[in-house]
């Protein structure tokens, strides 16, 4: 079996591990390239004394504002400047009027939330753009940017306890972070412009909370000129041409973190079938992709029964895929994982795991990442260990549990040919966040649990996991607490050696 599991192992760096440019030579991890322009937040300490200086003033009713640490993050141990406290967001509608030729957008964004604590000012996330103006429930309000921190003191303070309605009105053309070594955000790939924007890059398109500890409902109401499709996240509820342009509605009812959030805009072609348990598919692919299906998505129905079957009814009532061009993987946005059109078509150039579990992986993640969020980006194994796991059961499912001793067999070995980082604290930096030990010893952190409490507990684990935390998020301490309360097992060290420890733990 020597064969296909180097295979395996070389597909694994250019797929799954999207973000290892390096492509799969053990040692070395994806390195982040940031343009002079913009440093990404996790080298970004937000200077922060008192009075502060805006960088940019754009209308005459900007003020300086200070900007008050505490209110300006929420405390991740990684992207400590990502999200902001001080209040909870409970629905975001994002109304872009988009120019894909000039790659423009100009965007009114309302955002309704809560006070958590008595505010005079609130804080929000957005870099590069320009702001227009800014209400505070219907009344102007003075305004501050810092960098990517967008400060807005409203005309009376908002006690403790309140609902707040935010309306920011901006434009320009949206800058690309490169957190992980590519672009991220807004991306203009020429026929298509698309959105990913996993860890930190929401904040490139639309005024956030940008950690994933704040998920709120979305609405999309993108206008593009007439003759282009927009998909997004959630359910197309209207299409309503106008002068030149059509505007696309999308709904997104479930709590989604601004991460998971997306748009995608070209020349595209809807797919759709009935999907089991009444789960409606429809994939989005670029229109010279022709009317077909590609083969790895084929069987995405069987994927749905598998882990709906293995971890809970599926969280939402959509899912599938836009297909765009120029990302190296891809990447779970709620509902409609974005997935890299070259990868996509070189099914056949490399063995396991094949496109085809990169597919399934992506959609297990609906459940482990987008129904139950990391609480922190810390806990990023939580998303990737779990889908990489669910991965290796579509594998078990299709192929035998050969293949699936195999499988772990393969990338145990493979671990085990260089020190890496635990999988439980990879590092605070964005390209470590998805080192492959993220995924590969982080999905074998939950064999090595199978191994330890049995199938029947492992998945009674999983199902309480996804059922208690759905539509919000979980910690690693939480995840521990509760596989130890269904199994009534001491699994401390087992976690501890697996997530937390240089040393590669034995294989169960
Ligand atoms: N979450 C992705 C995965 O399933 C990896 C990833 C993170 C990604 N950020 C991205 C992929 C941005 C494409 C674009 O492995
Ligand atoms: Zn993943």
């Amino acid at each position: 079996m020597t064969g296909p599991r180097r295979v395996s192992l070389v597909a694994l760096g250019l797929l799954l591990l999207t973000a290892c440019s390096a492509g799969g030579s053990p040692p070395s991890t994806a390195t982040s390239t940031s343009p002079p322009t913009t440093s990404p937040a996790t080298t970004t300490t937000l200077a922060l004394p008192t009075t502060t200086t805006p960088t940019s003033t754009t209308t005459p009713t900007t003020t300086t504002l200070p900007i008050d640490p505490a209110l300006a993050g929420l405390g991740d141990p990684y992207f400590p400047t990502l999200g902001n406290s001080g209040y909870d967001v409970v629905a975001y509608i994002v109304a872009l009027t988009v120019d894909p030729d000039e790659n423009t957008i100009e965007g009114l964004a309302l955002i309704s939330g809560w006070a958590t604590q008595d505010l005079e000012t609130l804080n929000f996330d957005l870099l590069g753009l320009t702001v227009d103006s800014i209400e505070v429930d219907g009344v102007a309000a003075a305004f501050t940017r810092d960098g990517a921190e967008l400060v807005v003191r409203p005309r009376w303070h908002i006690p403790v306890g309140t609902a707040f309605h935010v309306e920011v009105a901006y434009h320009g053309t949206p800058e690309n972070l490169y957190t992980i070594g590519f672009p991220l955000g807004w991306v203009d790939a020429g026929d298509i412009t698309y959105v990913v924007a996993e860890p930190d890059a929401a904040r490139t398109w639309f005024p956030a909370n940008d950690h994933p500890a704040d998920k709120a409902h979305f609405t999309f109401h993108i206008t593009v000129p007439a003759g282009l499709t927009v998909a997004a996240n959630g359910t197309l509820v209207e299409v309503v041409p106008g002068d030149g342009v059509t505007r696309f509605t999308w709904e997104m009812p479930e709590q989604t973190a601004t991460y998971l959030a997306t748009v995608v805009i070209g020349n595209l072609i809807r797919l759709e079938r009935p999907g089991p348990g009444g789960v409606l598919l429809r994939d989005y692919l670029p229109a010279d992709m022709g009317n077909e299906l590609p083969a790895p998505l084929v069987r995405v129905p069987e994927m749905l029964e598998l882990y709906a079957g293995l971890f809970g009814p599926y969280p939402f009532t959509e899912y599938g895929h836009a297909v765009v061009p120029g990302m190296p993987g891809a990447l779970e946005n709620q509902t409609l994982t974005a997935f890299g059109r070259e990868i996509l078509e070189d099914q056949g150039a490399f063995g396991r795991p094949t496109v085809e579990e990169i597919v399934a992986h992506e959609l297990a993640h609906q459940w482990f990442g987008d129904s139950v969020s990391p609480a922190t980006w810390q806990d990023i194994w939580l998303n990737e260990g779990f889908a990489t796991f669910a991965q290796w059961l579509w594998v078990e499912h299709d192929l035998g549990r050969e293949a699936y001793d195999a499988t772990i067999a393969g990338n145990y070995e493979f671990l085990a040919g260089a020190p890496h980082p635990p999988p439980g604290d990879p590092g605070p930096d964005g390209s470590q966040m998805f080192h492959y030990s993220v995924y590969l010893r982080g999905g074998l952190t939950l064999h090595a649990l199978r191994v330890e409490v049995g199938d029947d507990t492992l998945f009674a684990i999983l199902r309480s996991w996804a059922e208690r935390h759905a539509y919000g998020n979980g910690s690693t301490p939480e995840f521990i607490a509760l596989a130890e309360e269904i199994s009534g097992a001491d699994l401390t060290a087992l976690f501890d050696a697996w997530l937390y420890q240089a040393q590669l733990p034995a294989l169960p």
